[in-house]
């Protein structure tokens, strides 16, 4: 099969349907509309996402909300705002729903001081009860870590390190104005594991100027000598059109798409060959891992977040700028700037943006598009039967979908009852989700390529 072919600018699909549909006349009354209407809804959970936009550095190739640390004062304004804002969206909540994860994200949570990470966890826990062992996750870049750092975030419960590595090679580090871990990495990963609660993961980046197969895989390697609970080798999205700090790296030189295939399947041999399962798209975890677990029972879930399973998986609200809230109707954004979010919230109203409501008819592709990119399968009874639809219509909704072109490529198999895709659909899933997207157009300069 010619890689070209599927080499085509695709959303990644992190929600159907993506933030770049989202629309500006949607309102913070739109929004509480979606929250009211979350109480009643499935999954009934509450998980919390926390943006923390703030780092110490600006790393060359970062498509996320962030942005320079320059003003301590700020960033205190910054989380006064946050904490207002859980008090206000918390308080048309049904206190009566517990908190199964939250999950602080960024920029570089990190960043800041861990008292306001703490402060943030309290101000949560006064107001909600939770399930027993919910996930307390934060975002870290090791450059800023230290064991007093370390300790606090324990003191305050968090049981999920997910530590942004991107490549252990200075020289690849320093291309993208990066700084490498302060402490060995392996001594973080001892003192989060010491009493045997938390878990640990490790983020990596392929595709970036400087790195060949040979390079990622002593990268890999090492990280597998580590041995993460979990590891997620994210594809370099190359996204100049809206990340100019990216332009930088095309000077650089980045990798051909055959060569960042070839990173890519090397690392995959090598993390199998070392006992780690697929989970998704770029996750790998011990088989031990909850989120194998769930893949083999076909109930694994994702958010913004990650990916999750059935036990943690709630109705997100998230808080910040540029927070995505996924409820069960909808979702909602805030805005991107840090400014007008303090200025919206001190004046006693939501930040809200932008934001989507869904038909019946999206919400059923929501859910083929979030089953098809967790489990690879699809059963269309299955589906029906959650949706509380009839079964004839989902079937319908399949068969608009061109499926034999990639059943023909051999991407997939299906019938009238079930979707399966195959190995090497895998690594084209995000072309699959969109044979079931109906508003989907592949255009230039709006999503990045698979590979
Ligand atoms: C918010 S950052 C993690 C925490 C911290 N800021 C750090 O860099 O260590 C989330 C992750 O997104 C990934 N990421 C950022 N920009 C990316 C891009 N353009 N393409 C693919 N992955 C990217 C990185 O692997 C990064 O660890
Ligand atoms: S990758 Fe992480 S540390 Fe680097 S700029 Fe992005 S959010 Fe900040």
């Amino acid at each position: 099969m010619d890689l070209n072919k599927y080499n085509r600018p695709v959303p990644r699909y992190t929600s159907y349907p993506p933030a770049n549909h989202f629309t500006g006349d949607f309102t913070g009354s739109d929004y509480s509309g979606l929250i009211a209407e979350s109480n009643h809804k499935e999954p009934s959970h509450v998980a919390i996402y926390i943006h923390i936009p703030y780092c110490r550095q600006m790393c060359h190739y970062c498509g996320c909300n962030s942005c320079r640390l320059d003003d301590e004062r700020r960033v205190r304004q910054y989380v006064d705002a946050v904490r207002a804002e859980i008090s206000k969206v918390c308080s048309l909540l049904d206190r009566s729903r517990k908190v199964s994860q939250i999950h602080f994200g960024g920029g570089t949570p990190n960043a800041v001081d861990s008292g306001y990470i703490s402060g943030i966890i309290g101000l949560v826990s006064g107001m909600f009860g939770f399930i027993d062992h919910p996930e307390i996750a934060v975002e870290c870049n090791p450059a800023y870590l230290d064991r007093q750092y370390l300790q606090e975030l324990r003191d305050a419960g968090v049981n999920r390190y997910s530590l942004g590595i991107q490549d252990f090679n200075l020289q690849v580090l320093r291309g993208v104005n990066r700084l490498p871990s302060a402490m060995p990495v392996g001594e973080i990963i001892d003192f989060i594991r010491e009493e045997g609660k938390a878990s640990v993961n490790l983020d990596f980046i392929y595709g970036l100027p400087l790195q060949t197969p040979e390079t990622f895989s002593e990268t890999i390697g090492d990280a597998i000598a580590l041995r993460p609970d979990r590891l997620v080798t994210f594809s370099y999205a190359h996204v100049p059109w809206v990340k100019r700090n990216q332009a930088i790296l095309e000077k650089r030189g980045l990798p051909s798409p055959e060569r960042k295939m070839a990173m890519f399947e090397k690392a995959f041999t090598m993390l199998i060959d070392a006992g780690y399962v697929p989970v998704g798209l770029d996750h790998f975890v011990l088989p031990g891992d909850e989120l194998n677990l769930a893949l083999q029972n076909n109930t694994l879930h994702r958010n913004f977040q990650g990916y999750c399973t059935r036990r943690t998986t709630g109705q997100v609200y998230a808080f910040g700028v540029s927070a995505i809230s996924q409820l069960a109707g909808g979702y909602a954004q805030n805005t991107k700037d840090i400014g007008r979010y303090i200025k919206h919230i001190a004046g006693g109203r939501l930040a809200t943006e932008k934001g989507y409501i869904l038909s019946g008819t999206e919400m059923t592709v929501r859910e083929i598009i979030t089953r098809l990119m967790c489990n690879y399968y699809l059963n269309m009874e299955e589906l029906a039967a959650t949706m509380q639809a009839d079964v004839k219509s989902v079937r319908q909704l399949a068969d608009t979908c061109r499926l034999d072109e990639y059943a023909a490529d051999g991407l997939l198999e299906f019938d009238d009852r079930e979707v399966k895709v195959t190995e090497k659909g895998k690594f084209f899933i995000r072309n699959i989700a969109s044979a079931f997207d109906p508003a989907y157009k592949p255009e230039e300069n709006k999503y990045s390529r698979p590979v």
